[in-house]
């Protein structure tokens, strides 16, 4: 029933914009689940994306839809064979028999156990249980030690994925050994080769230790009263400063931060990650960043994270 789940039950995490065509891929490849943010991206490039993931590997790799916004692309991602689609952030019912009429897997990220049963009722053939520790966007309140394993009961036989702060082979050993089917990461693969992450992102990562990841409200423009992680930065310490005010009161608000590779301006406190391409001052952009930021010492190539992640688990459970 399950057979579709992967030889090394790492996936990389939707991360938005950073995580394109190659990271996706290159997971896949290398026997983990790669995956692609598919909420903002216009019809056409959702399927153009899914066709060019399949031409590096016929390996199974998941689409994401937070569903804060409309799924703009879903059919034409679905019609061009996506194998795995994963909601977050919303009400997956009104889309899970489309999902199912494709014959592609249904997940959904879940925070708490209503989310859960609410997953099995609409056939979720796995979940997410995503928790407070995580980068991004947070959906959870719960810290994965808590969360985990009421999810993991609620789940029944449903594969549970455990998300939010993983970056080292003995955490994924610990949830693996608590349950869950697998674990997904998202910051660790920000910080590798294939992420389109900008370089300067990149290197702050590995320079960030956990504490430096704080959830806040600050980033606030693009994406309205989602917290979400991020490195603390010169942004965040002056609007803190200033004791968090409101959007339309924030200091500096309105100021351009960068450009992207079409010219278009960046403001401060957009909810835009710094990317490959934007020039200014990325240190001040939205740098997401989950708790296991720490545990993050180099930008390496995609498999060769999953690879040597999935070693130190397994050196960890012998
Ligand atoms: C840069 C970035 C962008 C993200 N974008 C999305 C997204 O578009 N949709 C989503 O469901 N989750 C998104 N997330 C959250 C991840 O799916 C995942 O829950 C999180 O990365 C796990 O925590 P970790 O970063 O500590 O590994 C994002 C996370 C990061 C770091």
């Amino acid at each position: 029933m399950n057979d579709w789940l992967p030889d090394i039950p790492v996936w990389q995490a939707p991360t938005g914009s950073i995580a394109g065509v190659e990271l996706c891929a290159a997971v896949s490849r290398a026997g983990g689940i790669g995956s692609m943010g598919m909420t903002w991206e216009a019809e056409e490039e959702g399927a153009r994306k899914i066709e060019a993931v399949r031409r590096i590997t016929d390996k199974p790799f998941m689409c994401n839809f937070a569903l804060a916004f409309a799924p703009k692309c879903l059919d034409n991602v679905l019609n061009a064979g996506a194998p795995i689609v994963c909601f977050s952030w919303g009400d997956a019912a009104p889309y899970a028999k489309r999902v199912k009429n494709a014959d592609a897997i249904l997940g959904v990220q879940v925070t708490n156990v209503d989310g859960m049963k609410r997953a099995a009722d609409i056939g979720a053939e796995f979940v997410i249980c995503q928790s407070v520790e995580a980068g991004g966007h947070v959906q959870s309140t719960t810290s994965m030690d808590t969360l985990l394993p009421k999810i993991l009961d609620a789940a029944g036989d449903i594969p549970v994925i455990a998300a939010g702060g993983v970056s080292t082979g003995t955490r994924i050993a610990e949830l693996i050994r608590l349950g869950a089917a697998g674990v997904m990461c998202g910051t660790r693969f920000v910080a590798s080769v294939e992420s389109l992450a900008h370089a300067e992102y990149k290197r702050r990562l590995v320079e960030a230790e956990a504490e430096d990841a704080a959830l806040t409200m600050c980033f606030q423009d693009g994406w309205q009263g989602a917290p979400h992680r991020v490195l603390r930065n010169s942004t965040m310490e002056t609007w803190e400063a200033y004791g968090s005010p409101s959007v339309g009161n924030r200091p500096g608000e309105g100021d351009k931060l960068a450009v992207n590779g079409h010219g278009e301006p960046i403001l401060r406190y957009e909810d835009t990650a710094p990317r490959v391409g934007m020039e200014g001052e990325i240190e001040a952009m939205c740098c997401y960043a989950g708790m296991g930021v720490g545990n993050i010492q180099s930008i390496l190539p995609a498999s060769e994270i999953l690879l040597q992640l999935w070693k130190e688990a397994l050196e960890t459970s012998n």
